[in-house]
């Protein structure tokens, strides 16, 4: 596997210096999420630290990587593919950088739709994203507070807020998302 600092050095490479800062402060904010979850702290800033490593590829370059390792992409994804940077990302720290483990791969996979019955990497790294103190929206202190009360209602305040920034955009919702609300309305009301 490769070291950090040459993880460090490929985000540096191939993301502008925008989403550089972003996934570094991504990574702090996923260890300082798994210290307080006592949940696995090199997991999580591993997770944090690659989650966006794809995020500057072009569309066809996001297709052409997924079809290459064998994923099948959907017409969601030919219309978005900017989607598919979850899975491509996942991809790369898998078969370029060595990062073999399972969790890891899923976290990053997942945190730009979400999914049903994530687990609770996949929600902090889901989150770190959304919460990063680089974010500035409406909204977001909410959530931020939301995290560290009930991690369920900050991942389902934040489907909220993508499903309806995707509907004011007229784009077309990935189903991963729809499922992951649904999933967690039933959660929390039961
Ligand atoms: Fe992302
Ligand atoms: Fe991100």
């Amino acid at each position: 596997m490769w070291s950090e600092e040459k993880m460090e050095q490929y985000l540096k490479e191939n993301l502008d210096s925008k989403r550089y800062a972003h996934s570094i402060s991504v990574r702090d904010t996923a260890v300082e999420m798994a210290e307080q979850f006592n949940e696995d702290i090199n997991k999580s800033r591993m997770a944090g630290l690659l989650h966006d490593c794809a995020k500057n590829l072009r569309g066809y370059e996001l297709i052409n990587t997924a079809k290459k390792y064998g994923y099948n992409v959907s017409e969601i994804y030919q219309r978005s593919p900017q989607l598919l940077h979850g899975l491509v990302g996942a991809i790369i720290a898998k078969e370029i950088m060595g990062v073999k483990d399972k969790e890891v791969f899923n976290a990053i996979a997942y945190h730009t739709t979400g999914r049903r019955n994530m687990t609770m990497l996949e929600k902090m790294i889901y989150l770190a994203d959304y919460i990063e103190p680089l974010r500035k929206y409406p909204g977001v202190s909410e959530i931020r507070e939301l995290t560290y009360n009930d991690i369920n209602k900050a991942v389902l305040r934040s489907f909220d807020n993508t499903i309806k920034y995707v509907i004011d955009r007229g784009q077309m919702i990935h189903p991963n998302t729809i499922e992951g609300r649904n999933y967690l309305i039933k959660i929390l009301g039961d």
